[in-house]
């Protein structure tokens, strides 16, 4: 954790979710499995599916509206740090794919990988090139084709997942709007809690590999969800403590979308009433490094937040990876 006085500010944000549903119902005929355990356990009702295309070309989509929206030329973007567990290739990265996309050819562009906390962690990784004025505007951009790591015939993971993606853009401040502070944590010991085995350079990818179906997303998720509730507890405590509030300050908790129950004890915890913390589990399932980028758009869009409003982010993801960060909007 640290904190300084020069900060920066999210300035415009955006996200882009693909048309298909894949809902419920859908899923039952996939795999034994019902609408009611997965509303009941997880509170998905639906999820989008990306089609044809790649992780960049939905990430250039939430951009490409907002930059406009902002009066952005895209020539004149310097960072574009792209959170994502689903890049189009292992290389080259995936922001270099979005740069060329937007045409933002002035940028410099990098992958963070750090699964479900990708957001906050680009959030911070950018930050801190404005703020030692390395840069003068950043995007950060959270963007998943979970679809295409998912094994549709493991009915504990497909029925989780979606695609999507969220980005927003940084400057540095030049107000009372800030990332007042964050705080982010790793341990890589929960390893095999939430992987992909094969496919790496510890398993190259053979017949025997995809035939085991290894290059598919592997989870323990009861473990997985006592240590979510307890990791995002402990780091929203410490951001919270570090930017001088208290949670009656909190205007929106936007948590990472993984699970509703996980969200409720986080709720429950902090003593929010239902309408600080947004919701909308329901409609994307959990969209990895997507989730808090299309959550504070949504929000913006709903009217739920103004300018000056405390908000509070908090992830946990694969790694595994946790982070927390406030900001004044
Ligand atoms: N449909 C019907 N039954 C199912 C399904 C399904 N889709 N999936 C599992 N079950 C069954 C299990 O087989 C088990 O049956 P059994 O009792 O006969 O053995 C029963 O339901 C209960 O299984 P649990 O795993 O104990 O169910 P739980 O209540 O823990 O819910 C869940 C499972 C939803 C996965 C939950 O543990 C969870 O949300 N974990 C956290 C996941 C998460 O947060 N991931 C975040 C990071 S993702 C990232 O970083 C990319």
């Amino acid at each position: 954790m640290g904190q300084r006085k020069k900060r920066a500010e999210i300035t415009a944000v955006g996200h882009w979710v693909p048309d298909r549903v894949l809902s419920n119902a859908d899923l039952e005929k996939m795999v034994d499995t019902s609408d009611e355990w997965i509303r009941t356990r997880t509170g998905i009702s639906e999820r989008r599916i990306l089609e044809s295309g790649a992780t960049s070309d939905m990430a250039s989509k939430a951009i490409m509206n907002m930059l406009q929206n902002r009066g952005i030329g895209p020539e004149e973007v310097d960072l574009i740090v792209t959170a994502t567990i689903t890049p189009d290739m292992f290389f080259p990265s995936t922001g270099c794919f979005v740069q060329n996309k937007l045409g933002a050819k002035n940028a410099v562009a990098m992958d963070i990988n750090a699964a479900c906390s990708g957001y906050i962690f680009s959030l911070v990784i950018a930050s801190r090139f404005l703020e030692s004025g390395t840069y003068a505007n950043a995007l950060i951009i959270g963007a998943e084709k979970l679809s295409s790591i998912i094994d549709w015939e493991d009915r504990s993971t497909c029925v989780l997942f979606g695609d999507g993606a969220g980005a927003s853009v940084i400057v540095p401040s030049s107000g009372p709007s800030k990332l007042l502070a964050f705080d982010l944590g790793t341990d890589g010991g929960y390893e095999k809690l939430l992987f992909i085995p094969g496919g790496g350079s510890k398993n190259p990818s053979t017949k025997e590999t995809v035939e085991s179906r290894m290059h598919y997303i592997k989870m323990n998720g009861n473990t997985v969800f006592k240590t979510a509730v307890n990791k995002m507890r402990e780091t929203l405590n410490k951001s919270i403590k570090a930017a001088g509030i208290t949670t009656d300050d909190i205007t929106l908790l936007i948590p990472h979308q993984a699970n509703l129950r996980i969200i409720e004890a986080l709720r429950e915890y902090l003593d929010l009433p239902r309408e600080k913390v947004f919701v909308n589990i329901d409609k994307y399932g959990n969209t990895s490094a997507a989730s808090i980028g299309i959550a504070l758009d949504e929000a913006r869009e709903m009217g739920l937040i103004n300018r000056g409003d405390i908000i509070a982010f908090a992830a946990f993801g694969g790694g595994l990876t946790w982070g927390s960060a406030i900001i004044r909007y």
